[in-house]
């Protein structure tokens, strides 16, 4: 073979990649400058589980740490889950954000099925739709404040010329402006418990998952955030899971208690979904370069060269 044609052979497979890759992210992008949708009715169903199990591990050392859960949430309410250590209640939370899979079962997200949801489905998911507070913060330690809630935005796509603004409303918003540039360890434990819930704010989730957020803070520091959650529960859904009956009695608008993998109590139960949306109503919805459209661009790209 001439080494021409080698070259020419190298460049064209060069240039269909950096075509494909500019095809995807041009995708992205326009994912991300989505206008939003019209106001949507507080009341309605925002998500269900319907009969989900969770089983970890396989033969002998299998675990079902969920037993069948069927529960349904309103797109703004503030509910709090109760129940002994070890009851499922992580788990729980962890299936509803999308970071672990269910078993058995299904979770219905805006009256679609999750069954046949790919990776970058649940990814999306996660990264727009969810935000999640944890015990232990879990903030990067080497990182400024600025640049922790950041981070959430970085991932989700956000160009970096709207995202200081937008990382600067949600730190107003919690009361940490005046923090920007400390590092972690240069604030309390409820300061930083208040940068974690920016990070979750940032990306505007239409869900909110907290678990334990108030377990290592005192009672004082421990109200300040619960009083933010419930601002923020005013325009979305918030989920957090507590040790403490008194708050969530307190704070949220409805409290749910789960023992041993079942919901046991449910002060004011949701109407699951039952029509059920296909998947390709909703692709209608959301139109998206395909891949042969990537392809077929790359093909003309480099016809055209
Ligand atoms: N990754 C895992 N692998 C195996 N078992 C797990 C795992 N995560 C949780 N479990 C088990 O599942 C059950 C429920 O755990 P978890 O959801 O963390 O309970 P809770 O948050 O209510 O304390 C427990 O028996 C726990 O040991
Ligand atoms: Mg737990």
């Amino acid at each position: 073979m001439h080494l021409s044609t080698i070259i020419l052979i190298v460049d064209a497979v060069l240039l269909l990649g950096i075509s494909l890759f500019l095809a995807l992210r041009f995708r992205k992008k326009k994912k991300n400058t989505q206008e939003p949708t019209a106001p949507q009715d507080p009341n309605d169903t925002i998500l269900s589980l319907s009969n989900v199990v969770k089983v970890y591990g396989e033969g002998e050392n299998a675990v079902k740490a969920l037993k069948g859960i069927d529960l349904a949430f309103k797109r703004s309410e503030f509910v709090s889950v109760l129940g002994p250590s070890g009851c499922g209640k992580t788990t729980m939370l962890n299936i509803i954000g999308g970071l672990d899979h269910y078993t058995e079962g299904d979770l219905i997200i805006n009256g679609v099925s999750t069954k046949r949801y790919k990776d970058r489905d649940w990814d999306t998911y996660r990264n727009h739709s969810v935000g999640f507070v944890f015990q232990s913060y879990n903030l990067i330690p080497h990182q400024s404040v600025m640049q922790n809630v950041e981070l959430a935005l970085t991932l989700s796509g956000v160009p970096k010329s709207a995202r200081k603004k937008r990382v600067i409303e949600a730190l107003t918003k919690v009361g940490l402006k005046d923090q920007i540039h400390k590092k972690p360890n240069q604030l309390s434990g409820g300061q930083m418990q208040r940068v974690a819930i920016a990070r979750a704010l940032v990306n505007n989730p239409d869900i909110i998952l907290a678990d334990e957020p108030t377990g290592a803070l005192d009672t004082e520091t421990s109200v300040q955030v619960m009083e933010l959650l419930k601002e923020v529960s005013k325009e979305r859904l918030v989920i957090m899971v507590t040790h403490n009956p008194e708050l969530a009695e307190k704070y949220s608008s409805r409290i749910i208690n789960m023992v041993d993998g079942l919901i046991k109590g449910d002060s004011s139960p949701v109407k699951p979904q039952t029509e059920l949306k296909t998947r390709k109503e909703k692709k209608v919805k959301k139109p998206s370069m395909s891949f042969f459209t990537a392809f077929r661009l790359s093909l003309k790209n480099l016809f055209t060269k």
